[in-house]
């Protein structure tokens, strides 16, 4: 099912994920530090989003008959200038995450793996809404500067968000 390159890829692409995992849970500290509970909450619902990303290329990687290769990484950025520093490292992280999608999406096609082609469509979607979302934060706390207030609106609403379980086969 897997050429040897292409499974190397795919190991290395859930390595990736589960690193953006650690990267995000080491951003929610950093907030929780500046008490701004919010965002932090918000971090950690990324971190859990991304140990679901992990999962998947592990059960993708399983089903398709390949073999799992499970990957170290370097410590993750714990401290920030700035929550808008903190963000704009997230979206570039994001914007890495999108390439290395991207090239393994170019790599299945070269190949004709279709059944890698249809699992990474998923990932290529999400990677989108992925850049969106970290984009409009890091507009948002351009806008707000040095605005204290503006800070904790954004920390409120931030808070709001929920981890939505999708089922790990999806
Ligand atoms: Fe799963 Fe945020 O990349």
């Amino acid at each position: 099912m897997f050429s040897e390159e292409l499974l190397d890829a795919m190991n290395e692409q859930m390595k990736n994920e589960f690193l953006s995992a650690h990267l995000y849970l080491a951003m929610a500290g950093y907030f929780e530090s500046e008490d701004l509970p919010g965002i932090a909450s918000w971090m950690r619902v990324q971190a859990l989003e991304e140990l679901t990303h992990g999962e998947k290329f592990f059960n993708f990687i399983c089903e398709a008959g390949g073999r799992t290769n499970l990957r170290g990484f370097d410590d993750p950025k714990n401290d920030y200038a700035s929550p808008l520093d903190c963000f704009q490292y997230s979206l570039e992280h994001e914007k890495f995450v999108t390439a290395s999608i991207n090239k393994l999406m170019d790599m299945a096609k070269e190949q004709s793996n279709h059944a890698a082609q249809i699992f990474l469509q998923w990932f290529v979607t999400e990677q989108v809404e992925e850049e969106s979302s970290f984009g409009l934060i890091v507009k948002k706390l351009e806008r707000i500067a040095d605005d204290g207030r503006g800070l904790l609106m954004v920390d409120s609403e931030l808070g709001n968000r929920a981890f939505v379980a999708t089922t790990t086969a999806e």
